[in-house]
């Protein structure tokens, strides 16, 4: 153990965003129940002695199922007015990890991440492919409408930019294991085929119980470039607090152009979050806690 984690405690976690953006005055309406019900889920599971990874695929579900978020049902649409959802998740105990791409029938994408992670020939699936392969697996499917809300349609013909934002979830479980997960429709009016950092190991998605666990949200083009998860958690490698980290990791997010922000945990349970968008929404949970907060 480094001497400056001599003195922490383990202490189980779980934070959970609902992206970064503009914000606005509809907020705390469309997001504040989603998120403490995402935090509810995965407390759940956490308290029981379930895995971070079972704990964060909780949350994320909650959130994808949430249209209120721009994942799963109410994904923002792409320029040919149609849904095209990414996610990835990754367990920090072994590195194993799943990511998919491109869904467009696949109801829970956090889910199909998870299903790649445990039978762990593959990373990475995209595509009908990768929906064929939720229907091969058990994971539910259901049609490309039913995750398009009236809301996103008229976004999408009004030319008008999306709301709701990529949700994601970190935890530490009470043997110390940390996992992550990210869950999104992309950035609103994208190119069909155009894949984000919500579906990279590295860059929108990461864990590693040496390091932490993190998640990203905002424009994936940069996010990606910056492989912006890892450079968060690799500057924690020497015992270093996600509060140190993260701040002054994210605003290198403005170098290359990019918006947006990202939630970090270690594997004791100290955790922060950055954004350098006027709003992002968190919100976590941790044993010392009497109640789980949610910030807007
Ligand atoms: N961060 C989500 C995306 O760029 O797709």
């Amino acid at each position: 153990m480094l001497r400056n984690e001599a003195k922490q405690v383990l202490r189980v976690t779980l934070m959970i965003h609902g992206g970064a953006g503009a914000g606005g005055p509809d907020l705390d309406r469309a997001q504040r129940p989603g998120c403490f019900s995402a935090l509810k889920a995965g407390w759940d599971v956490l308290l029981a002695g379930g895995s971070a990874v079972d704990a964060v695929v909780a949350s994320v579900a909650v959130l994808e199922d949430d249209p209120g978020f721009n994942a799963g049902v109410g994904s923002v649409l792409t320029s040919a007015g149609g849904v095209e959802m990414d996610a990835s998740i990754m367990d920090g105990s072994d590195l194993r990890a799943g990511a998919v791409a491109l869904l467009r029938e696949t109801r829970n994408p956090v889910r199909l991440a998870r299903a790649l992670l445990v039978d762990g020939r593959h990373v990475f699936m995209a595509g009908p492919a990768a929906d064929e392969y939720a229907r091969q697996h058990g994971v539910p499917t259901c049609a490309p409408e039913d995750f398009v809300t009236p809301q996103q349609r008229q976004r999408w013909q009004d030319a008008a930019s999306g709301a709701g934002g990529t949700v994601g979830a970190v935890a530490v479980d009470r043997n110390g294991h940390t996992a992550a997960a990210t869950s999104t429709g992309g950035m609103d009016g994208k190119q069909p085929g155009r894949i984000g950092d919500s579906a990279v190991i590295g860059a929108g998605t990461y864990a590693d119980d040496r390091l932490g666990a993190g998640s990203a949200t905002g424009t994936g083009e940069e996010i990606i470039r910056l492989n912006l998860v890892c450079a968060v958690l690799g500057s924690m490698r020497h015992g270093g607090d996600p509060a140190n980290a993260v701040p002054r990791v994210v605003p290198l997010l403005r170098s290359v152009g990019g918006t947006g922000g990202m939630i970090a945990v270690d594997r004791f349970g100290r955790f922060a979050y950055a954004h350098n968008t006027p709003h992002m929404s968190v919100g976590w949970m941790r044993t010392d806690l009497d109640a789980p907060v949610v910030v807007l």
